[in-house]
């Protein structure tokens, strides 16, 4: 087994910039733990290659989106907990996977060692599998509300994840590596592989809070913008950031001919589509009655990221 890299501190979030809810991040940390660590009956390999994956994780976006939209609706975020730490199992299992040799063969993640670089491919690509089927599994056994709502979180991240999301933007995005892409199908590829899990995160929220039809519907317009600016600035980031802030390999995009923003149209309006997208996504719940200041804060905090 290789080392495991030295950076453990890369939980502590100073390098993130701007406003964050670091609370919210710690809290997702904690509960995230505990769900592990409730699993008893696996091998001591997969426990040990789930915890390097999960412990001193990222910056914990999806789930913090998600608490931020259940206390906008004015409910109480504890409530959503089992879905928001779900939604970010399945945003880790995608990473282990998007670093594997014959995805984006990347070293490092978050500050440390890719999954595969330490654990090998075999257990990499099943750490994956076993995170993606225990997002499900959590909810199941922990989310509080009706069955109904259950099977509507369930729906809601099952099809973000699947082959109408997030794999369907992996999937082109592998395929159309060094290969011409067109504007149109590049934001359609953003949209599935990064926006479609964002925007089931705040959906997520929205459901647990009771949110009705008209306020769902500018919620998820929300989503989907700040889904592609939030991809955008991770293009953006590959090109401007070091290693050391980002904890990823700089300027792999460009030696891997990967189609980008950035590519397609240069950082400068790269910049300007997201700061566009993220006013798109301001306005759209400008109208709304909910308590919408952290909502308008994360949404803002995309273009000041500096990881
Ligand atoms: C990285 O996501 C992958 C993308 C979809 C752009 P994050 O930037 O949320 O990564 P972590 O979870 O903070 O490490
Ligand atoms: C990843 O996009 C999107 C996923 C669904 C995992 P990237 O390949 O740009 O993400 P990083 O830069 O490796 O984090
Ligand atoms: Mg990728
Ligand atoms: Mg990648
Ligand atoms: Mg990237």
């Amino acid at each position: 087994m290789a080392d495991t890299g030295k950076n453990n501190n890369y939980i502590n979030k100073e390098n993130i910039t701007g406003s964050y809810p670091d609370h919210l991040a710690g809290i997702i940390d904690r509960n995230l733990l505990f769900y592990i660590n409730s699993y008893k009956n696996l091998p001591a390999l997969l426990k040990k290659s789930i915890m390097y994956s999960i412990k001193n994780g990222g910056k914990r976006f999806r789930p913090v989106l998600c608490l931020l939209t259940v206390s906008s609706l004015g409910g109480n975020y504890e409530d959503a907990l089992p879905a928001a730490c779900a939604i970010e199992l399945i945003h880790t299992y995608s990473l282990i996977h998007d670093d594997l040799p014959s995805i984006d063969n990347d070293d490092f993640r978050r500050g440390k060692l890719t999954c595969h670089k330490v654990f090998g491919e075999d257990i990499a690509i099943l750490t994956g599998d076993a995170l993606f089927a225990e997002a499900f599994n959590i909810i199941l056994k922990y989310q509080a509300g009706s069955p109904d709502i259950k099977i509507r979180l369930l729906e809601e991240i099952a099809h973000a994840s699947g082959a109408e999301g997030m794999v369907a933007g992996q999937v082109i995005d592998v395929f159309y590596t060094a290969k011409k892409i067109s504007k149109k199908l590049l934001e359609f590829m953003h949209d599935k592989k990064t926006a479609k899990l964002i925007t089931a995160s705040v959906r997520s929220g929205a459901i647990i809070g009771g949110a009705p039809e008209n306020i769902m519907a500018k919620l998820t317009l929300y989503a989907n913008c700040i889904g592609l600016a939030f991809q955008i600035t991770d293009d953006i980031l590959d090109i401007e950031t070091t290693m050391e802030v980002s904890g990823k390999t700089a300027g792999k995009d460009a030696a891997q001919n990967k189609n980008t923003f950035p590519s397609m149209y240069g950082i400068k309006k790269s910049r300007e589509i997201a700061g566009r997208k993220v006013k798109e996504a301001i306005d759209a719940i400008s109208g709304i009655d909910i308590k919408k200041d952290s909502l308008i804060n994360l949404a803002e905090f995309i273009l000041k990221r500096k990881k």
